[in-house]
């Protein structure tokens, strides 16, 4: 199987090395075809990928990134967003799960959130009026509602979830969020054994902090996801734990929702655990489900022993350290 792995910037090689070193341990059959983009190749050619990348993941239809750096307010423009653009990737799905030996105030969370990636107030549809008064279009589709919707119902179904659970302002954006909530009731019909659910954003947010073990699948417009999402990765132990996806209809992208740690990036103490998830849900994804399940409890096992993990994870072990305590946990399981 061909997957573009695009390493990307900062700690981007330092967890690109440990994916690789994880996957030949996994012995998977991975032809990967790296390339190099972001703004540390920017700096050094101009451009910010390499030729040839998006015909690979066009060919490929899979790809796994690391973190790529964007400047704020100046430069060019993010890579994640040209991707997501590129290959019109319209659902940001990120899995929050609970890690034994990760302490945070809640046990066993396990959902899902399906974000839309390409419209609501994203589209960059912002008008001066003068200088007092800046306006900022919140763009909602039937067709980009209805995709997002309906990937949110097939996963439920295709993983035995037993409820969807739409979130929005429909109080307030009568319009907007109207038409994401109708389209919600229509696509529901077609499930008939998933329980569904709407409920108010700022609700959302509370009853997640007060008990998030109430919900199972979300699905939400692209500004309430992108908020949901972060708040959520934070009841499972932040943003190191935390692998989503960007898919398409013909292509699937995975990374870690951190950024490329610059503080720390060549001190080989990054942690690459969000890549590695990432990985894991690639791996059952395209039906290597039993190296998905082995990769998975590795990962746990060293995170609950606690004696190998990276100073983030409260440890003193190196990425390579942690990393290598992974394998030899592969590579119990394969014996
Ligand atoms: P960041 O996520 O890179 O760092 C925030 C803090 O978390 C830092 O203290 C960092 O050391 C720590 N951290 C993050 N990931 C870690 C890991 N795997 N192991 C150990 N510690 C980790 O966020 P920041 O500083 O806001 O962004 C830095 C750059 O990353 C920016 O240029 C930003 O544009 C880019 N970025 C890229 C993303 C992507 O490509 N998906 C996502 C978020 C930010």
């Amino acid at each position: 199987m061909k997957v573009v792995l695009i390493p990307g910037d900062g700690i981007g090689k330092e967890i690109s090395t440990s994916l690789l070193k994880v996957a030949e341990a996994l012995k998977c059959p991975m032809e990967w075809q790296v390339f190099e983009a972001g703004a540390e190749h920017y700096e050094e050619s101009g451009v910010l990928y390499e030729e040839g990348l998006l015909e690979a993941i066009r060919h490929t239809g899979i790809a796994i990134k690391g973190p790529t750096a964007t400047p704020i307010g100046t430069g060019f423009r993010s890579l994640n967003v040209q991707l997501r653009k590129e290959f019109d990737a319209y659902a940001n799905i990120r899995p929050i799960q609970s890690i034994p030996g990760i302490e945070t105030p809640y046990k066993n969370v396990n959902l899902v959130i399906f974000r839309e990636n390409t419209e609501d107030l994203y589209s960059g549809v912002e008008e001066v009026i003068s200088e007092e008064e800046v306006h900022a279009l919140k763009i909602i589709t039937r067709r980009a509602s209805e995709r997002i919707i309906r990937a949110a119902f097939e996963y439920a179904q295709k993983e035995g979830r037993k409820k969807v659970t739409a979130v929005h302002k429909a109080n307030i954006i009568k319009q907007a969020d109207g038409l994401f909530l109708s389209v919600f009731d229509e696509v529901a019909k077609e499930y008939p054994r998933i329980k569904t659910e709407k409920i108010i954003v700022d609700a959302a947010c509370m009853k997640l902090v007060m008990n998030p073990n109430q919900f199972d699948v979300l699905v939400t417009m692209n500004l309430y996801g992108d908020i949901l999402s972060d708040l959520c990765a934070g009841l499972v132990g932040g943003l190191g734990f935390a692998p989503s996806v960007n898919r398409g209809e013909e292509v699937s992208i995975y990374e870690a929702v951190h950024g490329s740690a610059p503080d720390i990036a060549g001190k080989n103490l990054a942690n690459p655990t969000a890549l590695l998830m990432a990985f894991e849900m690639l791996l059952k994804d395209y039906g290597y489900s039993k190296e998905a399940k082995i990769l998975h409890n590795s990962l746990r096992e060293v995170i609950e022993e606690g004696l190998s993990l990276t100073p983030d994870q409260g440890g003193q072990a190196t990425c390579t350290e942690y990393t290598n305590a992974i394998i030899q946990r592969i590579q119990d399981a394969l014996h």
